[in-house]
């Protein structure tokens, strides 16, 4: 039987009565927060007719198997998605009967971030935590507070081409798998995305837990050039880039602990914990090269720049002596970092 069907609000010829339904998702419109999912034997199960039934405004046909590329939305990754909620939030805070017609409401903070959290476990590994930590203080790290431009804002996805973005494609990479299949279940910004996962690869290498709300809203451009610090900054360079975003010394230098995951030779790489502070305190900073016997320096020249300053160096005594304490003010900067220069959303002021 060929039937063509126009879908604009309703498809209940076929099975159920289809409210508004979800737009399809892209990387900057995201599709709204609702999830359909039709308990009609007809076949709403069915990936091509559950496309038509909810699918905006789509024009198809049953008689032809084969979907539009804008038509693929993915009903088995989204009912593991729902599977996935049903596992991690109660159900009352999701479900809502319509008749005989069941909607999947992501719309509360709590869940929408149990979902992020979901998902990214699935593709954050110890060893890719650190390139993802990065591209967070990339994404905020532009803030100045003169003009108050830049900020975490998702403008990181403008700015790849520049010389100290190199390396941050790969992140991005790992967090559009996570963006693709969330923005199957309600709107993220790449902002609110990037300021989670950080937090997530803190603790995926064994550090804090830093609860990040959400909200932000996204760029649609990139922030100015040249406000990224460079790693030949001197201390006192340093200092005043950090307080042009509102960064007090001890917030520098609490924030450079960063720099413990990774592979600038401060103890285990994908162990996120005080060894930076502990190593930076040990001179001469020389680590063993590969097999050839070379040596080579530890860190950057920033983290060295730490240890030959006064101020920063009573800091680095605090942080080396106390793990716990670097842990908690470590939790509290990345926080107000990734809501540096953030514009909310309107349900959610700063
Ligand atoms: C103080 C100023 C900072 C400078 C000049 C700086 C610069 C750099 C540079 C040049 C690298 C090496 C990139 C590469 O391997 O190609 C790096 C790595 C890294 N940075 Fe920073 N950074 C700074 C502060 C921060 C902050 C505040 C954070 C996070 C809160 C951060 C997180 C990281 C991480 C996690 C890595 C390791 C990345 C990896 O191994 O893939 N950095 N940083």
């Amino acid at each position: 039987m060929a039937m063509a069907v126009t879908s604009t609000s309703t498809c209940a010829s076929l099975c159920c009565p289809a409210p508004r339904p979800p737009a399809l998702p892209s990387l900057l419109n995201p599709a709204p927060a609702l999830l359909f999912f039709c308990p009609s034997p007809f076949g709403c199960r069915n990936r091509k007719v559950s496309s038509h039934c909810h699918g905006s405004g789509i024009r198809a046909s049953l008689s032809n198997p084969t979907p539009g590329p804008e038509e693929r939305i993915d009903v088995s990754r989204r009912q593991a998605l729902l599977a996935a909620l049903a596992f991690t939030v109660p159900s009352s805070h999701f479900f809502q009967r319509k008749g005989d017609f069941q909607a999947l409401a992501v719309d509360d903070e709590k869940t929408k971030i149990d979902l992020i959290q979901y998902e990214l476990k699935k593709v954050l590994t110890k060893g890719k935590s650190a390139g993802v930590l990065r591209l967070a203080f990339h994404d905020a790290g532009t803030f100045d507070s003169s003009d108050n431009s830049g900020g975490m804002n998702g403008s990181i996805l403008f700015e790849l081409e520049r010389p100290e973005s190199a390396g941050l494609q790969r992140p991005i990479k790992v967090l559009q798998k996570v963006k693709r299949e969330l923005d199957l279940a309600f709107p993220v910004s790449w902002a609110d995305l990037i300021a989670v996962a950080g937090a997530a690869a803190v603790a995926e290498c064994d550090g804090p837990v830093i609860p990040v709300k959400l909200g932000r809203l996204d760029s649609s451009g990139p922030d100015p050039e040249g406000k990224m610090p460079e790693e030949t900054l001197s201390a006192s360079d340093l200092k005043q880039a950090f307080q042009s975003k509102g960064f007090t010394t001890q917030e520098l230098v609490v924030l450079s602990g960063a720099h413990t995951i990774g592979n600038k030779g401060f103890g285990n790489p994908n162990l996120f914990d005080n060894s930076y502070f502990q190593i930076l305190l040990q001179k001469p900073w020389k680590i063993s090269g590969p097999d050839d016997g070379m040596t080579s320096m530890i860190g950057l020249a920033t983290d060295r720049a730490l240890a030959d300053d006064e101020e920063c160096l009573k800091w680095l005594k605090v942080y080396a002596a106390d793990q716990g304490r670097f842990f908690t003010d470590f939790a509290t900067v990345y926080t107000k970092l990734v809501n540096t220069g953030a514009r909310w959303g309107p349900s959610l002021q700063a």
